[in-house]
């Protein structure tokens, strides 16, 4: 998963935008090689996927696997490495010349083919057993490469092929910030704080300003209010959708272990 890139939009992110501004927005973070080695390092998610496959070769061996967002190209490797046959191993970033590199340097080429493009564009001779992929982003579907892997498999995947990971689940729980309260409050004292002021400008220099008291109210209102409950809404919204997604899209194949995003 991803650290810094921005949900964008195309390429299979949703909404279809200029695939420039996909590469500026998403994947150009991944085109560098810091990025890579930060998910490199990352123990748990390198285990998961490590243990997911070497404890399932029986999948991998004489199979055809399709890596999607190869990046590095670690997951293609360690497939090839538990016995598969051939590794299409595709990467929208010009990170696939170091996984090209890495697949040479590794004496796995007559295996593993790195094909640089969006899954969603490539052509693959042949369909495939197993596809493997790290598309979980924060939240799960954040990065919303699901969308990827999903049409990779609509479109290449054997209708008897395995998925990895098979499936994902999500835990949420609604929590109380404080932060509705905190802005009240705010709202209140600035509308104090008026209050004060209306009776010192006509002490001090005999002008009335009440009659600016509802406007002023008004402009306070939307400032601490509505900013917040609109923001509450929209988060409640995403949860909302995210959880129909889970409910609706699932990933088939079989069970082989829990790879946590
Ligand atoms: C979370 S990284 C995982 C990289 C590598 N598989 C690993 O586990 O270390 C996701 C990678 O998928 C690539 N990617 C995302 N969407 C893609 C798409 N539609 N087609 C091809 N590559 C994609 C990104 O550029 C990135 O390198």
């Amino acid at each position: 998963m991803g650290t810094s890139s921005e949900n964008a939009a195309g390429g299979g992110r949703g909404t279809a935008v200029p695939k420039e501004v996909d590469y500026a927005n998403y994947f150009c973070t991944y085109s560098f090689l810091y990025h890579q080695k930060e998910m490199l390092s990352d123990r748990v998610r390198m285990d998961a996927y490590f243990n997911a496959v070497f404890e399932n070769k029986h999948h991998f061996k004489d199979k055809v696997v399709l890596d999607v967002g190869a990046g590095s190209g670690i997951l293609a490797i360690w497939s090839a490495q538990a016995g598969a046959k051939k590794v299409y191993a595709v990467e929208a970033t010009k990170m696939s010349e170091h996984a090209r590199a890495l697949v040479k340097a590794n004496n796995l080429e007559q295996v593993v083919e790195v094909i640089e493009g969006s899954v969603e564009d490539v052509t693959l001779p042949e369909k495939v057993d197993v596809i493997i992929s790290e598309w979980m982003g924060y939240f799960l579907l954040r990065e919303s490469m699901f969308d990827s892997v999903i049409c990779a498999r609509d479109r290449w995947l054997k209708p008897t092929g395995l998925m990895y990971p098979s499936h994902a689940r999500m835990w949420m729980a609604p929590i109380r910030t404080g932060i509705v309260e905190q802005k009240l409050g705010d709202y209140q004292s600035a509308m104090g704080d008026w209050h004060n002021f209306v009776d010192e400008t006509k002490a001090f220099y005999g002008v009335d300003m009440s009659t600016l008291a509802k406007p002023f109210a008004e402009e306070q209102r939307k400032y601490y209010l509505q900013a917040t409950p609109d923001h509450v809404l929209a988060c409640r919204d995403r949860i909302d959708m995210f959880y129909r997604v889970e409910r609706s899209k699932s990933l088939h194949g079989n069970h082989f272990g829990l790879i946590a995003g």
